[in-house]
């Protein structure tokens, strides 16, 4: 059965419309943990636009499971990881306009910079997982410059409008973790997955972890974090 981490960014998203304390993202990682989530993951964009450092700090030192940082490939940001030691980092690109990570890490274009990331991090101690889009050059690539793992983008097939353009794109998906596999890379998949979208994974066995965050956050506000939680995995197990 393949693993969910959860993105609990948005327990802060919530937070930071009233610049208070209250919800609180660190009591949420207990909450996801104890539901049966496998890891819980923030990302700490370079605007600290919802999760902030004190997180991500207060995460690390209560996390059980394990704890994901997603985050841009700025020597911040590696700095960052390297004091706070995250069990997994997830390398994504970042744009100060965007509302959410738009596409995967263009390995192409920033092959050298991505490259000195994973190293960096992988000399402080910790693996290093590259979101890519769901292109056999970009696992490739990943796999060039000694990536650990890949999460293969699932947007584009989370958001396609026609029932020929989800299979077209679903099959992106199936033959880019395929290739992974062949490549012994690890393989989380994620964005904009939710309760009806996780059920075409059936039968992908190669999918090790799916990353989570807001259609389960979403569901939380109206049926609690708990039972967000569990309703997804119920859904993963039958996958
Ligand atoms: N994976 C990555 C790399 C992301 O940037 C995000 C969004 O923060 C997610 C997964 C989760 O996406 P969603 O919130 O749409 O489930």
């Amino acid at each position: 059965m393949a693993g969910l981490a959860v993105n609990v960014d948005h327990v802060a998203t919530v937070r930071e419309a009233r610049k208070i304390d209250i919800p609180d993202p660190v009591t949420a990682g207990a909450i996801v943990e104890l539901a049966g989530a496998d890891g819980v993951v923030v990302h700490l964009r370079e605007d600290r636009r919802h999760i902030h450092d004190r997180d991500v700090r207060l995460l690390r030192e209560t996390i059980k499971t394990k704890l994901i940082l997603e985050m841009a490939a700025t020597s911040e940001m590696i700095g960052i990881a390297i004091e706070i030691k995250p069990d997994l980092v997830t390398l994504v690109p970042e744009k100060h306009e965007e509302l959410t990570t738009e596409g995967g890490l263009d390995l192409r274009l920033h092959e050298d910079m991505v490259s000195d990331a994973v190293q960096a991090l992988q000399e402080g101690g910790i693996p290093v997982s590259i979101f890519v889009d769901p292109d056999p050059d970009q696992i490739k690539l990943a796999h060039r410059i000694n990536a650990d793992c890949v999460e293969i983008h699932t947007g584009i097939f989370c958001e396609a409008k026609t029932p020929k353009e989800r299979s077209e794109t679903f099959e992106r998906i199936a033959n880019s973790a395929k290739l992974a596999h062949k490549l012994k890379l690890g393989i989380n998949a994620g964005h904009g997955l939710g309760y009806q979208s996780i059920k075409a994974f059936k039968g992908l066995s190669e999918i090790d972890e799916f990353s989570i965050g807001h259609s389960i956050i979403a569901r939380a506000v109206l049926v609690g974090l708990d039972r967000a939680v569990r309703d997804m995995i119920a859904l993963i197990k039958e996958l």
